[in-house]
């Protein structure tokens, strides 16, 4: 049986940082509402000449070098973004140049927050079909770029940063199982309208309550769903690793499933709602914070726009 392993992990922020205290100083919020509503403190955001690619190139470095891989050694690259550099070519050919690699395919995915678990999905059936052995799997969002920093509901939400992993073709257990939905019903409670107005910035409009009762609604019937395809039950994970979009949507799930909030990884106070980033940017904290370890059963979950959901449970 071949399996799909996590052979490399890495991750970026960019340095500037925007605090609660900062959006206090130009919207009409405080670091007390925002804290106590979402979690977060801070979130990471970059300067004017930094794209995507940047991110996804720093943490595709320091996945490669973790995972004792060239560049030369992946035979496919994808990047989950919703904020590629260009319209085209992908984020992924773009971050290939950057890499140095000559030949290989490379492709974008776009299914927003559930962008990482869309992409780990579709890298796992290539391994699985033996159409490929290494693959730089990333995260990446630059979300400040569509973000309205006068809309306080969502100012205080987004940050930007990346996360990467190698999945490499194991006979080791790994991907155990993946699962991935969309409901295009739901497209307007969480979008990037086109304006169509020359040079005025597409920003995010959310039904912010909407969208929370939702996802907390998704996210424990995909674990149950996650936990029965493989029989096993909670107490065999050893970390969920969730998409970090609202401290509270964590809470209100872990509570669902009546799991402890110490099993969960968290970030989001450090770094906001990174979208794509914030799985591999999770499993990256775990990993260095020597929280995960060999061996571990970890459950990754995520929900975001279109609505899409999905999850990856995967043996370290
Ligand atoms: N500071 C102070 N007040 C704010 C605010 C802010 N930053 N943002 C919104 N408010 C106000 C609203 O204007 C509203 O005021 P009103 O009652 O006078 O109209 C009030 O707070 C309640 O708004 P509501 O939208 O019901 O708040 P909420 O408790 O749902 O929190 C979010 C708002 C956005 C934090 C919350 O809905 C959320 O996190 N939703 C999920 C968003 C998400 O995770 N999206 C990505 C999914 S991948």
């Amino acid at each position: 049986m071949i399996y799909s392993k996590i052979k490399g992990c890495g991750s970026y922020l960019p340095e500037k940082v925007l605090t609660n205290a900062e959006l206090e100083a130009t919207l009409d919020t405080t670091d007390e509402w925002i804290t106590t509503r979402t979690g977060i403190k801070k979130r990471h955001i970059v300067d004017e000449d930094q794209f995507t690619s940047d991110l996804a190139y720093e943490a595709a470095k320091i996945a490669l070098t973790d995972a004792n891989l060239q560049p030369s050694d992946i035979d496919l690259i994808i990047v989950a973004t919703t904020t590629p550099d260009k319209v085209f070519p992908s984020t992924a050919c773009i971050l290939q140049k950057k890499l140095g690699v000559v030949e290989c395919a490379a492709f974008d995915i776009q299914a927003v927050c559930s962008g990482f678990i869309y992409a780990l999905s579709v890298a796992d059936k290539f391994i699985k079909t033996r159409s490929a052995k290494n693959i730089l799997v990333v995260g990446a969002d630059t979300m400040s770029r569509i973000t309205d920093y006068s809309d306080r509901s969502n100012a205080i939400l987004w940050g930007d940063g990346s996360g990467a992993i190698v999945l490499s073709s194991s006979n080791e257990e790994g991907i155990l199982s993946t699962h991935i939905h969309a409901k295009g019903e739901h497209e307007e409670l969480l979008h990037v309208p086109r304006k169509g107005q020359q040079g005025e910035k597409d920003t995010i409009d959310m039904k912010g309550n909407q969208v929370f009762k939702m996802a907390v609604n998704t996210l424990d019937m995909i674990v149950d769903e996650t936990l029965n395809a493989n029989n096993l039950a909670k107490e065999d994970i050893d970390w969920v690793v969730p998409h970090q979009a609202n401290i509270r949507i964590l809470e209100a799930t872990a509570k669902k499933l009546n799991m402890s909030m110490d099993k969960l990884i968290v970030t989001i106070g450090e770094q906001g709602n990174t979208s794509a980033a914030s799985i591999p940017l999770a499993l990256d904290f775990g990993i260095k914070q020597k929280k995960i370890k060999p061996g571990h059963l970890i459950l990754m979950e995520a929900f975001g726009g279109g609505f899409t959901w999905g999850s990856a449970l995967i043996r370290i």
